[in-house]
């Protein structure tokens, strides 16, 4: 992507990310090139309890953020004195484990003299495409649909972003992690219905595709989860076999159709040719499946990172804190977790250039 990065380009910005269930820290060098990138998944220790446990999250990244931190390190052949900055996402996410990730960010900043960049989570999400598309040119509008968020933003070539479109209840993850707890398919729901969706026929239950013919870009996940827990309740009512297959295909394809159609109305709206995908949902099969058959229609660039890259990791946390550095946009080191930050709050705070 074209960017005004002259100035601090061998830097090695140190990322940080410990928002939700996964344990991250990676090194990129110049914002761009990912010299290492560790992710340690909370997923086989949260699997029993059928979704993430705080308490017991933030206690494993407290076991794990050194080793993690140390690997990264390594990989990237790199030492703390060759760090230039520490970038570390703050909100949103669960907040005793921001706090582990954000504690170590600033220990590192105040041991080393170096700038702290907080970062917002989703907007990490929106640079992984950066990392893994070298020649995406902006405008562009982004879809970033995640666990936690479901947004669509108007980026701009200096980076700044406007959100055009959210939803009003649930993220559509939420809804695919939800629904894959009723059919009994566990815990992380959204690989589970993509996996089990490949055996199903989409058309064979009409799932309600929510706010998809309203004249907005946002969204609501929530009706549709509840028509899909009422579908399999009546069919339990009469003693009858799930077609879960069915079920998973039919829910996740009301879910592609809505998000397929708003993110092309968004470019159509703001008279853009690029759309770019992020977050845990993008690297769903069928929603890149539909939404590259849409774009190619209307002549439309697509891109999306790959899986490595959609779900949560610190490479992506890296890159957005890169940007930010070179704005001189830093955080002071009484940053706190905001459990519950938004893009639009993000966009509207101006971070004043903090001391190292
Ligand atoms: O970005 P992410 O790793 O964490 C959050 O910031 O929330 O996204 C996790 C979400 C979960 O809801 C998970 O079920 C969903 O992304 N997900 C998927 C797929 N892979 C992950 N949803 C649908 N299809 C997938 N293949
Ligand atoms: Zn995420």
């Amino acid at each position: 992507m074209a960017s005004s990065t002259s100035c601090k380009e061998n830097s090695l910005v140190l990322g940080i990310e410990t928002s939700c269930d996964e344990t991250a820290v990676a090194v990129v060098e110049a914002g761009l090139k990912i010299r290492s990138n560790v992710v340690s998944s909370q997923i086989p220790i949260h699997q029993r309890f059928g979704g993430v446990v705080p308490e017991v999250a933030s206690r494993q990244h407290v076991k794990l953020i050194v080793r993690v931190l140390d690997q990264a390190l390594r990989d990237a052949d790199v030492t703390l004195d060759d760090i230039s900055a520490v970038a570390v996402a703050y909100g949103p996410g669960l907040v005793g484990s921001l706090l582990v990730g954000i504690s170590a960010a600033k220990a590192i900043a105040l041991a080393r003299g170096v700038p702290l960049i907080g970062v917002n989570h989703v907007l990490g999400h929106v640079y992984a495409n950066l990392l893994a598309h070298e020649h995406l040119t902006l405008p562009a509008v982004c879809l970033t649909v995640s666990g936690g968020h479901t947004d669509i933003l108007y980026v701009a070539p200096d980076h700044t972003y406007t959100v055009i479109g959210s939803t009003r209840d649930d993220a559509a993850g939420e809804a695919f992690d939800k629904v894959a707890r009723v059919l009994g398919l566990g815990y992380p729901g959204g690989p589970r219905i993509d996996e089990v969706s490949r055996n199903g026929n989409p058309k064979s239950i009409e799932f309600p595709r929510p706010m998809l013919d309203e004249d907005n870009l946002d969204f609501s996940f929530s009706g549709l989860k509840t028509a899909v827990i009422n579908h399999v309740h009546r069919l339990r009512q009469l003693d009858q076999e799930l077609p879960i297959s069915d079920i998973a295909a039919s829910f996740q394809q009301a879910v592609v159709d809505v998000l397929v159609g708003k993110i092309t109305r968004a470019a159509e709206a703001k008279q853009v040719s690029t759309v770019i995908l992020s977050g845990g949902v993008a690297s769903n099969t069928q929603l890149r499946r539909d939404l590259k058959s849409e774009c190619e229609r209307r002549g439309l660039a697509l891109y999306y990172p790959p899986p490595s890259l959609c779900t949560d990791n610190a490479a992506m946390i890296a890159c957005a804190g890169y940007f930010q550095y070179v704005a001189g946009r830093f955080s002071s080191l009484s940053l706190d977790a905001v459990p519950g930050l938004t893009l639009r709050e993000s966009a509207m705070k101006e971070e004043r250039p903090g001391k190292p």
